[in-house]
C-alpha cells in the first residue's frame, strides 16, 4: 500500500515536472510572437524557478497591463533579454544554483536601461541592500501579497515613464539646434550643407551615405529641422537592432490579436510619424521580406497593420541611411534594386574626417565647449596633441573624436590636454614612422624584417582603433605575441 502511494506521489511530481516544462516551452515558442508586442505597454520579465511564483507574478503583472515573460534560469533570461525589448525584471534573488547579484550584474550588463525588481525573502533582506547597490531598482520580500508587489510595479512604470519623458525632452533640445549643430568649414562640408537645404525643401526620399560616425543621423535631423514639416515629428528607426519581427510592427504597428500579447491595437511609426519623418537608420540591415513591405508602402503610400487587412493612409517623409555600400549589396541580390530606386532619389554622402582634417580644431573646439557646459572646466588642446590629432587618420570619425576628447577631459586634471591623456591608438600612431598611413614595401631603401614587422603591427592596431584582439586577428598572430610585441617596443599595452 505504501508503495503505490510512494508510485502515485512521483507520478504527480511528474506531471506538475512536466506541466512546468510545458509552460517554460510555451513560453518560449510563443517568444517570437512577443517579441512584437506593444512597444507602448511596458514588458516585464519574470525569473523565478518556482512556477507558482511565476504563474502569481504574471497575473497581477498582467492585470497591470504588462507584457509578461518568464524564464526559469538565467541562461533563459538572459535569452530572453537578447531577443526583446525588455524594460522590467522581476528576479528571484534566489535562483538554485546561482548568485543573484552575478545575474543582476549580468542583466545591467546586457541592458543597462532595465528596471530590475528584486524579490528576497525576509532573512535576506541584507542581500537586497547589496542588490541595489548593484543596480537594482527596488525589491519586494517574500512571500509578498499582490497589493506589495502591484505598488512596486507601479512605481517601476512612473519611473520608466519619466525616463521616456527626459529623454524625448532631451531630443527635441538637441534637435532644437537642427542645421546649426553641424559643425564644420571644409568644402566638402560646403558642399554638404547646400545639399541639405535642397534636400529640406523636397519632401523625397534621401539616401544618407558614409562611414561609421560621419555624422549621419545628424544630416538627418538637419534635413528634417530645417524643412517645412519641422513641426511634426521626426522618427528614428534603427533597422540594425531591432529583431526583424520587431520592425515589422514598430513600423507598421498590429490589430488586436494579431498575435500572443497583442491585447490592444497599436498604431506604427510610420502612422505615427503623421506628416513628418522617418529615419531608417541602417537600411542595408532590413531583412528582405521586409524591404517588400517598405517598397509597397512608400509606392502606395498605405500601410498594413500586421494581422489587419485594412490598409492604412500615410503621409510620411523617408530619409534613409546605410554605411554599407548599398550597390554592392543590390548586385548581391541582398537588397532590392527598385527599393533602392526608390530611397536613392536624393543621395548624400557624408566625407569622413580624414578628408576634412582641417576640421579638427573646429570639431574639437566644440566639443571640448559642449564638455565645458556640463563640468564647468574649459580645457584647450596641446600643440603636440593637436598635431598628433591631425595626423592621425581616425577610422571612426567624429563619434571618435568626440570619444577622445570627452575621454581626455576625464583623465585629465589641468586645463590642457597632452599627448599622454589621448587614447594608446593615437599614441601609437605617434611611434609610427613618420605620416606613413601605410606599410610600404616598396621604398627603394631596404628596411630591416623587424622595423616592417613593427610597422604593420602598430598600422593594424591604430586601423581597428585600438582594438588589439582584432589586430592579431587580421595579422594571423596570436594574441600572446602581439602582446609580446608591444612590450618590446615600449608602447603602452
Ligand atoms: N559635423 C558635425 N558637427 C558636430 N558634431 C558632429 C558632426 N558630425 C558628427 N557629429 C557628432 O558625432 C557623433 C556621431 O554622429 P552620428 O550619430 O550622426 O553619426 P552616424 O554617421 O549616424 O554614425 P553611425 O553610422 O555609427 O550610426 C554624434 O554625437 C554627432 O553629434
Ligand atoms: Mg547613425
Amino acid at each position: 500500500m505504501q508503495r503505490l502511494s510512494n508510485t502515485i506521489c512521483d507520478c504527480f511530481e511528474e506531471a506538475s515536472r512536466l506541466e512546468e516544462v510545458f509552460a517554460v516551452l510555451t513560453a518560449e515558442t510563443n517568444s517570437l510572437e512577443e517579441q512584437t508586442a506593444d512597444i507602448n505597454l511596458l514588458n516585464l520579465l519574470i525569473v523565478d524557478d518556482e512556477r507558482s511564483i511565476r504563474e502569481s507574478c504574471r497575473e497581477v503583472a498582467v492585470s497591470l497591463g504588462f507584457n509578461t515573460y518568464v524564464a526559469d534560469s538565467p541562461e533563459r533570461c538572459y535569452r530572453a533579454l537578447d531577443t526583446t525589448n525588455v524594460d522590467v525584471v522581476l528576479l528571484d534573488l534566489r535562483l538554485t544554483g546561482t548568485n543573484g547579484i552575478e545575474v543582476l550584474r549580468e542583466i545591467k550588463r546586457r541592458r543597462p536601461d532595465t528596471a530590475v525588481v528584486i524579490m528576497t525573502g525576509f532573512a535576506s533582506v541584507q542581500s537586497a541592500v547589496q542588490a541595489m547597490k548593484s543596480g537594482a531598482y527596488d525589491y519586494v520580500t517574500k512571500p509578498f501579497n499582490f497589493d506589495e508587489l502591484r505598488l512596486v510595479l507601479d512605481r517601476v512604470t512612473a519611473h520608466l515613464k519619466l525616463a521616456t519623458e527626459n529623454r524625448l525632452l532631451r531630443e527635441q533640445v538637441k534637435s532644437k539646434h537642427g542645421f546649426g549643430a553641424m559643425v564644420g568649414q571644409a568644402p566638402e562640408m560646403d558642399r554638404l550643407y547646400r545639399i541639405i537645404a535642397k534636400a529640406a525643401h523636397s519632401t523625397h526620399p534621401v539616401l544618407i551615405l558614409g562611414e561609421s560616425g560621419t555624422g549621419k543621423e545628424l544630416v538627418a535631423r538637419s534635413i528634417h529641422y530645417s524643412g517645412a514639416f519641422r513641426d511634426k515629428p521626426f522618427i528614428p528607426v534603427d533597422c540594425g537592432s531591432l529583431v526583424p519581427t520587431l520592425i515589422e510592427s514598430e513600423l507598421f504597428g498590429y490589430v488586436k490579436g494579431a498575435f500572443t500579447g497583442a491585447v490592444r491595437a497599436k498604431d506604427g511609426l510610420m502612422a505615427a510619424a503623421d506628416g513628418g519623418t522617418v529615419f531608417l537608420d541602417e537600411v542595408g540591415e532590413l531583412p528582405v521580406d521586409l524591404q517588400s513591405k517598405l517598397l509597397r508602402a512608400l509606392q502606395e503610400k498605405e500601410i498594413r497593420p500586421v494581422g489587419g487587412t485594412r490598409a492604412i493612409p500615410i503621409n510620411v517623409r523617408i530619409l534613409a541611411a546605410t554605411n554599407r555600400d548599398l550597390e554592392a549589396a543590390v548586385q548581391q541580390g541582398s537588397f532590392r534594386r527598385d527599393l533602392y530606386f526608390r530611397l536613392n532619389v536624393l543621395t548624400l554622402r557624408v566625407p569622413p574626417l580624414r578628408e576634412r582634417k582641417q576640421d579638427i580644431p573646429l570639431l574639437a573646439g566644440h566639443i571640448l565647449e559642449r564638455v565645458a557646459r556640463t563640468t564647468g572646466v574649459q580645457r584647450n588642446i596641446s600643440d603636440d596633441a593637436l598635431k598628433l590629432m591631425l595626423n592621425y587618420e581616425w577610422p571612426g570619425n567624429v563619434r571618435e573624436l568626440e570619444n577622445c576628447l570627452e575621454r581626455a577631459c576625464a583623465l585629465t586634471s589641468g586645463p590642457t590636454i597632452h599627448i599622454a591623456d589621448l587614447p594608446t591608438a593615437l599614441q601609437n600612431y605617434h611611434t609610427q614612422a613618420p605620416v606613413s598611413s601605410s606599410v610600404s614595401l616598396e621604398s627603394p631603401a631596404i628596411s630591416p624584417l623587424a622595423e616592417l614587422e613593427k610597422r604593420a603591427i602598430l598600422h593594424a592596431i591604430t586601423l581597428l582603433n585600438g582594438d588589439k584582439l582584432e589586430a592579431a586577428k587580421q595579422l594571423g598572430i596570436g594574441k600572446t605575441t602581439l602582446y609580446r610585441k608591444l612590450k618590446e617596443y615600449g608602447s603602452v599595452v
